[in-house]
């Protein structure tokens, strides 16, 4: 088998169906496959959140002002720990191959595709064109690739990636359920998943108000059980989750 030049053309070579492979775009040094679902004719008007994601205005501020200001208030943590907890629960090393679904401008993206060598690949998938823009042009590497599409309809033929991981977006979707199933169907047996999301937590008096203000803006609340239960019923193993202020981490692997 050929070996691909770029880290692109190997991303390329993991779409599915194989007819994408031709047909997706590179204009914008991602491969573009993204193409609206039937269900998506009358498509739901955007949460004031989802819309954000879509602006040049955030995918330019998102990774140096953004993220670490409203993220270190949110978990208490720093970038810097959370890239590190991702490679400890992704376990990740060597020429594996991760998806960073919900990618925004590749900011974890990077840093994953840094630990690995030789064949290894990280492939960021997102649905916003700006925030794909900005991590071609700030987060691109020798094992980093982008794919434009949308996580309820993964590219990817069951069982291609080594780890799988979502961070900070899965209370965006319209069906963060159906990003999870495919997260899952994509992971090879061994293969570690990883996500981050929303936790309705905080002092007793300051959670009405949490919960209230993510309606608002469209941030949906995971209590504690709904993921943890959701992956063991995928059968799912080894499901470990970390509450942090208003955030929950959860990891597993596919047995
Ligand atoms: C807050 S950013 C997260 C970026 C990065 N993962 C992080 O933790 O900082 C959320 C991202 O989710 C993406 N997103 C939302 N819904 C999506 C979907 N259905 N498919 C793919 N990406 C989606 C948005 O475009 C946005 O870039």
């Amino acid at each position: 088998m050929r070996t691909p030049a770029t880290a692109l053309d190997a991303a390329r070579d993991l779409l599915y169906p194989a007819q994408l492979r031709t047909s997706a775009s590179t204009a914008h040094g991602y491969l573009d496959v993204f193409a609206p679902s039937e269900d998506d004719s009358a498509p739901d008007r955007p949460t004031i959140a989802a819309a954000a994601m879509n602006t040049h205005a955030l995918a330019t501020v998102y990774e140096r002002a953004w993220r670490p200001f409203a993220f270190s208030l949110a978990t208490g943590l720093t970038t810097a720990t959370e890239r590190r907890n991702a490679v400890t629960d992704l376990r990740l090393r060597g020429e594996q191959r991760v998806l960073d679904v919900a990618c925004g401008p590749g900011n974890f993206t990077r840093y994953l595709s840094d630990v690995l060598t030789g064949a290894g690949l990280a492939v960021g998938f997102d649905l916003s064109e700006p925030m794909l823009r900005r991590a071609v042009a700030d987060n691109s590497g020798a094992r980093v690739a982008y794919v434009r599409g949308d996580a309820g309809r993964l590219p990817f033929a069951d069982e291609t990636f080594d780890a799988v991981c979502c961070f900070g977006a899965l209370y965006l979707m319209p069906d963060p359920f159906a990003a999870i199933d495919e997260m899952t169907r994509v992971l090879a047996p061994g293969g570690r998943i990883a996500v981050m999301t929303s936790y309705p937590g905080g002092p007793g008096v300051v959670r009405p108000a949490v919960v209230a203000a993510g309606n608002l803006v469209g941030v949906r609340m995971f209590d504690r059980d709904c993921l943890p239960q959701r992956f063991t019923d995928a059968g799912l193993v080894e499901v470990e989750q970390r509450i942090r202020r208003v955030v929950q981490y959860v990891n597993a692997t596919k047995a």
